[in-house]
């Protein structure tokens, strides 16, 4: 694959939001709004969670919606006594496509470190998933210029060990914590600059071939206002959206803003 077949991936983190119920109506209302042209220009997944996924997995089946499921979390193990944890297996029966793993929110307020993300991304490629991996540096650490050292610290220890062809499948979320949810996104420049060095190093790590194939998404305060920009930049391949991703006129509004 180039950067000319790196098709955009946009994805729904609903993060601790919507019933199953609430999930449904939003599939049948966004799904409405997309035309067999948006899908062909734009990948879009839906995580929705845990609770909901059957029933999203289920309309978008019954519809035949070329929209792809995703989840927001999965432990490394196949089974066993976890109590509250759910399976990559279990996820993979229910037709996800892509697992978001270390997102900032988890590694801030559940312990999720870069050992257990790395454990997590395996566990996914093993089930036939693809992984979402989550980068991203806090206030202080931008403010110490420290931010291409540590995604890519951040990054290089999710890979590390994962087979070259693995990796090409892989898609990179680059998420500056001091942007989510804050309405306060990165400047385009920034979010490239830092999309370059993520390419790079997977360029470095794993060969150009992965290099090139690897998707890296934006996310932190991306809206329909600035989603355009981003996915004009030559190394940002998409964006992850918390807040505009939960109404589904909203969401539906930033992929038909993709139109030419
Ligand atoms: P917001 O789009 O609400 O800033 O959230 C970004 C995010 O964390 C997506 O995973």
């Amino acid at each position: 694959m180039s950067t000319l077949t790196r098709k955009p991936l946009v994805s729904g983190n609903w993060k601790m939001h919507h019933t199953h119920l609430d999930a449904i109506a939003f599939v049948q209302k966004f799904a409405f709004s997309l035309t067999v042209e948006d899908h062909r220009r734009t990948e879009v997944s839906l995580h929705p969670p845990f609770t909901a996924l059957r029933s999203v997995q289920t309309v978008l089946d019954a519809d035949r919606i070329p929209v792809a499921l995703g989840a927001q979390d999965v432990h490394w193990e196949d089974k066993g006594a976890y109590t509250g944890e759910i399976s990559a297996l279990m996820l993979a029966k229910l037709n996800v496509t892509y697992v978001i793993v270390g997102h900032s929110e988890r590694r801030q307020h559940f312990g999720e470190t870069d050992e257990t993300v790395s454990k997590k991304v395996r566990a996914v490629l093993a089930a036939g998933m693809i992984p979402i991996v989550c980068v991203g540096e806090g206030e202080a650490e931008r403010d110490a210029g420290a931010t291409e050292s540590l995604v890519v610290g951040q990054l290089r220890a999710a890979l590390a060990g994962v087979a070259p062809e693995a990796v090409a499948k892989v898609v990179v979320a680059y998420e500056p914590i001091w942007a989510i949810g804050t309405g306060k996104a990165a400047t385009p420049d920034d979010a490239q600059s830092v999309a370059a060095a993520l390419r790079e190093s997977v360029a470095v790590d794993h060969g150009t071939g992965s290099g090139n194939s690897i998707r890296i998404q934006y996310g932190g305060s991306v809206t329909a206002d600035n989603l355009g920009e981003m996915l004009g930049l030559p190394d940002v391949d998409g964006a992850l959206v918390g807040g505009a991703s939960l109404d589904a006129e909203v969401f539906a509004g930033l992929v038909t803003g993709l139109r030419g």
